[in-house]
């Protein structure tokens, strides 16, 4: 296997298996909703549609960007779009790298012969883009028929991985560059260490359409990688000193909801059962994504399972806006609510620039 076989395949089984969790938890449980035990509403009347990036979606809920590049992959990708057509919401292929590193791999994130309507986005990071001329980019995002644009950013992956990049110089510039030169809707994500306020604030100044926090708490990728990497490099120490890194979702979520952004706010990160769903829905998520859940669910049961999984999230959302009167996920937004523990501590400190001596 190719070195780049092999990090897939490892990739997918360390975070399937649970073993690149983080040992922290995306504070969501801090966010009590609370119960009406008189809610005056029909559960069959809750009407989960979202506008998300020019489309309706037929629920708050994506598939975040996972795979691609080998095999295994390609399979997955298939599976999963075919889920997201069903199911009317979007679904994320995982960084299109692979495919312009080795154009042989770009079968495997073909998913239009089995979701010709599935609303696909593809997927580069930043360090990558910063490279690409826009008509290449453009060239990989029509050769899959991707519908927008997903640009991930994850510097703490990168710094726990051999060989990984060192230089992220130019990344605002990029995005600004992309919101310019392309017309596919662009969505910048994290990968499961957050995104601070004032960088929210900033990514929405460039004018792309949606922001996820992917913050800390679901995936941490420098679990994963302190897993794969030699115990004798400096790269495994700082992925085991820096496995816990990020800012968790819930707090992620809330400090950029407060920005009044114009950008639809993602919340990914940990969301591993409807109520987290909803609870991220009340701190201002306009739609919550899922990664990890959806792919073990998919290894442990099939298209099925992966379906029942993603299918038991949306009932617990409803269940959510029926037990707090909330007619509609963005009603959420004023339920009423006790946030406790550290969660409160961190919304009571919202980040600001050191002060000058
Ligand atoms: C990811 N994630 C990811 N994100 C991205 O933008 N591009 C990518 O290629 C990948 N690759 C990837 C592979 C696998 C196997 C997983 C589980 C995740 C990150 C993902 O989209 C999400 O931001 C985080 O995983 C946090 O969500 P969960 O896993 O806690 O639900």
């Amino acid at each position: 296997m190719s070195d780049i076989t092999t990090r897939k395949a490892d990739h997918l089984a360390i975070t399937a298996s649970g073993a690149g969790a983080f040992t922290r938890s995306a504070l969501l449980e801090h966010v009590h909703l609370i119960h009406n035990a008189l809610p005056e509403l029909d559960a069959a009347s809750i009407n989960l549609a979202t506008s998300f990036l020019g489309r309706t979606i037929a629920a708050p809920l994506m598939i975040t960007g996972m795979t691609g590049g080998t095999e295994e992959a390609g399979g997955i990708n298939k599976q999963l779009a075919a889920i997201a057509q069903q199911m009317q919401i979007p679904f994320g292929l995982g960084s299109m790298r692979a495919m312009v590193v080795r154009p042989e791999t770009a079968a495997t994130y073909q998913v239009r012969d089995v979701a010709p309507k599935a609303f696909v986005l593809g997927n580069f990071g930043i360090v990558q883009l910063a490279q690409m001329q826009t008509p290449q980019i453009k060239q990989a995002l029509d050769l899959v028929g991707a519908d927008a644009l997903c640009i991930h950013l994850n510097p703490a992956q990168e710094l726990a991985q051999p060989n990984g990049d060192r230089d992220f110089r130019g990344g605002l510039d990029t995005i600004k560059r992309l919101r310019q030169e392309l017309s596919l809707p662009l969505l910048v994500k994290e990968t499961g260490c957050g995104i601070a306020p004032d960088l929210a604030a900033a990514l929405d100044a460039t004018g792309v359409d949606a922001i996820d926090v992917s913050g800390a708490g679901g995936t941490s990728w420098i679990a994963v990688e302190a897993q794969r990497s030699n115990p004798e490099t400096q790269e495994h120490s700082v992925g085991q000193d820096f496995w816990d890194w990020g800012i968790p979702t819930a707090a992620a979520v809330a400090w950029a909801s407060q920005k009044n952004l114009k950008a639809r706010l993602v919340a990914s990160g940990g969301i591993r059962t409807g109520l987290d769903a909803a609870r991220a829905l009340a701190l201002g998520a306009h739609v919550v994504g899922v990664a990890q859940p959806v792919l073990r669910a998919l290894k442990e049961g099939g298209p099925p399972a992966a379906l029942a999984r993603l299918e038991g999230l949306k009932a617990g959302i409803v269940a959510a806006c029926v037990l707090t009167a909330s007619k509609t996920p963005s009603a959420l937004y004023q339920a009423p609510r006790v946030i406790s523990g550290e969660l409160a501590q961190w919304l009571a400190q919202p980040p600001s620039p050191p002060k000058t001596p």
